[in-house]
């Protein structure tokens, strides 16, 4: 495919109007496999791949990695599937051969791999957060709404028992409308550093300008990119609020039915362009729901030492706090939502006090009340591929998780600005202070 196809084809035109498929894969009842291609094999994606592959009915017909190593490694597991290292080409070659497609690439090449695919009317599963820019957010839901296709964020966590059983007790208003949110994580996906000078030799797997992708160009360098690291740059990740924040995010912004929140201000050190700061404290207004006061405080904190001493986080009994979570701070009560594999607890008058689960589960709805992390984590994906074959509804489709990534990205983007409020506003997508409009989208190389 050459270049300049690429971008007329994917995000540049997302914004377009899409005309809906009149055959869709994804509902289709007769189908009773699923072939699969995988996007980013190594690292989560090779997670994925055994997740996805788990489930009896897929057959995974594709890999495509831009790191030979990793690709081979998956090939060596999957020796029928054929392999590629650019996705453009593996979904124009073989488009006929795939009926799904499951994105686990950094960050910043989620949304031009998923909209490709979804251009194609592929059914996507794409990794958390669903993608680097507010406005490809915005476009990923477009298209999976206009298209009807089935979709799902890889936010897998979402599917546990723990995490539905506090959003029915908190819909069922155990601790009364919810005024305050508090989530933590002390991880480090931050740095403060300089850009490093200089550049390192390619190493002879990666094919550097792929991974760039869209993204800017740039030297390589031995350690801060590629794996993992690019999580800590802005230009390719989305720091410790991306990375963690969209799994502790997800219950308490499920649970409380929020849309976008109305301001955001981000306390951390002043932006250089470069990496995300290493703490970061971010505090959200968002307008009430159902299950709020009239306004909800959200308050973010990451980085080491996060969270700082709270009186709203003190446990009873001196109990220590989870290393990550949330709490739920309402008009009744509190309720602690640790990260994860852990029942949420609930504290009235600064005293634990007993759930009677059944009397919020009478017919045992919410499944399998023992925590077993090897069972439950394909759960999410095997909800994906029965979703492909008519027999499911996913529960973290584009159309919820967009939302979500927006928020996050929003906080993300007030990091620019430290200390200073920002004013959203959903229904224009833009900010009131035109200086931060800049960072909604981003300027796709031609690669
Ligand atoms: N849901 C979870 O619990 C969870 C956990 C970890 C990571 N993740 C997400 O998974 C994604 C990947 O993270 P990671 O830690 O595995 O990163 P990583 O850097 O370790 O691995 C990324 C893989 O994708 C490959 N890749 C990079 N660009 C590619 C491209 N354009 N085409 C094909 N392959 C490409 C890399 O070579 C590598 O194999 C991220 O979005 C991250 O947020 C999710």
């Amino acid at each position: 495919m050459k270049k300049r196809d690429f971008l007329k084809t994917s995000v540049a035109l997302a914004s377009a109007t899409i005309i809906p498929s009149p055959l869709l894969i994804s509902t289709s009842p007769k189908k009773t496999t699923l072939r699969t291609a995988h996007i980013g094999v190594g690292g989560m994606g090779a997670s994925d791949l055994e997740s996805i592959s788990s489930h009896k009915s897929v057959q995974v017909v594709a890999l495509c990695d831009v790191d030979k190593n990793n690709l081979d490694d998956a090939h060596k597991k999957f020796p029928d599937a054929q392999v590629f290292k650019d996705y453009r080409i593996m979904l124009k070659e073989i488009s006929e051969s795939i009926d799904a497609v499951v994105v686990s690439t950094p960050d910043h090449s989620h949304a031009p791999a998923s909209i490709l695919a979804m251009e194609m009317d592929k059914p996507v599963y794409c990794q958390k957060p669903l993608t680097h820019f507010v406005s490809e957010a915005r476009a990923m839901k477009k298209i999976a709404e206009e298209k009807k296709i089935v979709t799902q964020m890889g936010i897998q966590v979402h599917s546990f028992y723990d995490y539905k059983l506090a959003t029915v007790l908190i819909q069922a208003g155990i601790i009364g409308k919810v005024h305050k949110v508090r989530a933590w994580s002390p991880k480090n996906w931050g740095y403060d550093g300089p850009e490093p000078k200089g550049k390192d030799d390619i190493p002879k797997n990666l094919d550097w300008n792929l991974w760039l992708g869209t993204s800017p160009d740039r030297p390589y360098k031995d350690k801060y990119y590629h794996p993992s690291n690019w999580r800590k740059l802005v230009d390719y990740g989305c720091g410790t609020l991306g990375d963690m924040g969209v799994h502790i995010f997800d219950t308490p912004y499920n649970a409380l039915a929020l849309e976008v929140p109305l301001t955001i201000k981000n306390k951390c050190r002043k932006p250089n362009g470069y990496g995300f700061p290493v703490n970061n404290s971010v505090e959200y207004t968002f307008p009430g729901t159902p299950y709020t006061a009239n306004t909800l405080t959200w308050i973010w904190s990451d980085g080491p030492g996060a969270p700082a001493s709270n009186k709203e986080l003190k446990l009873p009994k001196r109990d220590k706090l989870p290393l990550q979570g949330a709490m739920f701070i309402g008009e009744k009560g509190r309720l602690l939502l640790p990260h994860f594999m852990e029942r949420p607890r609930l504290i009235i008058d600064n005293e634990y006090k007993e759930i009677d689960i059944k009397k919020y589960d009478p017919n045992d709805l919410l499944g399998n009340t023992e925590n077993d992390y090897e069972r439950d984590a394909p759960k999410h994906y095997h909800q994906f591929v029965d979703a492909c074959l008519g027999k499911d509804k996913v529960s973290a489709p584009f159309s919820y998780s967009s939302r979500l990534t927006e928020t996050i990205l929003l906080g993300v983007i007030a990091g620019r600005f430290p200390n200073k409020t920002l004013h959203w506003n959903n229904e224009k997508a833009k900010f009131q202070e035109e200086e931060a409009n800049q960072y909604l989208s981003g300027n796709y190389r031609d690669f």
